[in-house]
């Protein structure tokens, strides 16, 4: 028995990529080490943990369920699909747009270059945060940011709804990198975490979700 036995928490992490062809898609630099490392803090504590995770090159921690995808709108499917639960833990960096059409045969580059038309993504946060029966009773969100870090993940917590926000600064090496240094935001809290190992943060936010559940 330990600290989150009976919590089912699902986390995102990793990028998501949105095909344009066979060979080409949008994507960014997420390595997915944040994501799966929290997943990692939230099963040793006990917690049933889901990962649901687009593409990257890391192995599935001990003691996790992982759902692989690709895209946003097949990443907001597993998630939903897998509601309820007790927390969700949005780490992904999901691509805000893809191509408004996806092509069945490779595209010809000159008709890309001239026609390439983007649509917004769903925003998975904001959809589970403002989920009406079944919301998670702890909606947690991350704000990559490269300025007014604070600012802006303050910000981002209210539109998205969410009920903390770890915000980072990706300007530098964070993204694909060891470290992170985060701040958590919640509606009457700024807590800084200095500088550490990914791994040091996500035992930090696993302990502070302990302490949360244990109030609720
Ligand atoms: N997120 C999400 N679905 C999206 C976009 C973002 O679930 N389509 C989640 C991320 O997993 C993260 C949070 O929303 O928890 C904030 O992501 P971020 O990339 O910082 O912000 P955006 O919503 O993309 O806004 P912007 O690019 O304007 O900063």
């Amino acid at each position: 028995m330990t600290s989150l036995t009976g919590k089912k928490i699902i986390v995102t992490a990793g990028p998501t990529i949105e095909a344009l062809d066979p060979v080409r898609f949008l994507s960014n630099r997420s390595s997915g080490k944040q994501g799966y490392l929290i997943a990692e803090a939230l099963a040793h504590r006990g917690a049933d943990v889901r990962l649901v995770s687009g593409p990257v090159c890391l192995p599935c921690p001990f003691d996790v369920t992982r759902i692989e995808v690709e895209s946003a709108r097949e990443m907001l499917a597993v998630v939903e699909a897998e509601l309820p639960a007790d927390v969700f833990i949005a780490v992904a960096a999901v691509s805000d747009w893809r191509p408004a059409e996806t092509h069945a045969r490779k595209a010809e580059k000159s008709a890309v270059a001239t026609t390439l038309q983007l649509v917004e993504n769903p925003d998975i946060l904001h959809t589970i945060a403002t989920r009406k029966t079944d919301r998670p009773g702890l909606v947690i969100g991350f704000a990559a940011e490269t300025h007014d870090v604070r600012e802006r993940a303050r910000a981002k917590r209210r539109r998205k709804d969410c009920d903390w926000i770890i915000a980072n600064d990706v300007s530098g090496d964070v993204m694909g990198g060891d470290e992170n240094a985060v701040w958590l935001i919640s509606d009457h809290e700024e807590t800084v975490w200095p500088r550490t190992q990914k791994a040091g943060i996500a035992a930090l936010l696993a302990d502070r979700i302990v302490a949360a559940l244990s109030e609720m």
